[in-house]
């Protein structure tokens, strides 16, 4: 293991895939980051199984206990600077943050969301992409800034619209992508490599792919598979 792994404290309120792949990816020895918190503020959240079945500590913190906003967001703070976290991952977090938070954790707070930002920010993406007509969505992994679902760009995943998709069809395949970029923008993170230019991330060492993605594939693509001749069992005798 890496010496002096960045803390990291994971905020989640749901079902926690994404936490879990935080979860495992700390689990590689040359891993730079461990999970020092995971504080939800849903009492029973998934999220929190998953953390004491990894022997993370954990801190419920309910939203609804607090008179305000502020309030509860000063007793998160309290109890996330106690863990001496250098890294706060929003990880389907559901709660609006204040830009007294955000300014708090400042290039410290990123985010996932499940859409090629800054398009479909917001609830509801993937019946907004389908409705929309998009042929690409995505996620995308981003430093919070005090703007909902806005800041600049750490790593993206493009998801290719499948005709047929549901809402949840789509939900299930950017997932498979988003459980692959979290672990990888901790990773720059904690090894040092990151720096934000105003809107824009540097991430030292890195490369990006050369070809476009198409969707739907271009006919020249699958031609040689269509102009396969079609051979009936009694010519393969
Ligand atoms: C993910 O789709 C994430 O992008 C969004 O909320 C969802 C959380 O899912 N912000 P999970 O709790 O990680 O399973």
């Amino acid at each position: 293991m890496p010496k002096n792994r960045m803390a990291v404290a994971v905020l989640a309120s749901g079902r926690g895939s994404n936490l879990q792949a935080l979860i495992d990816a700390c689990d590689a020895p040359d891993f730079p980051a461990r999970i020092a918190l995971v504080l939800t503020n849903v009492p029973g959240a998934n999220a929190l199984a998953r953390a004491e079945q990894a022997g993370i500590p954990t801190a419920v913190i309910d939203h609804r206990r607090f008179p305000s906003r502020e309030a509860f967001e000063a007793a998160m703070r309290e109890r996330i600077n106690k863990t001496g976290a250098e890294l706060v991952c929003l990880a389907g977090f559901m709660r609006l943050l204040t830009p007294g938070f955000v300014a708090a954790f400042s290039d410290r707070l990123i985010n996932i969301h499940p859409s090629l930002l800054p398009a479909f920010p917001g609830l509801r993406v993937h019946g907004r992409v389908l409705e929309s007509g998009a042929r690409f969505t995505g996620c995308t992994v981003h430093f919070v800034s005090a703007e909902t679902d806005a800041g600049p760009i750490l790593i993206q995943a493009a998801v290719p619209v499948h005709p047929g998709d549901t809402a949840e069809t789509l939900a299930a395949r950017v997932l498979e992508s988003e459980v692959r970029v979290y672990p990888q923008a901790v990773r720059w993170i904690g090894e040092g490599r990151v720096r934000i230019n105003g809107a824009v991330v540097e991430i030292d060492g890195v490369a990006a792919p050369v070809a476009a993605l198409i969707n739907p594939l271009p006919e020249a693509a699958t031609a040689g598979v269509r102009r396969q001749p079609t051979i009936s069992i009694s010519e393969k005798k």
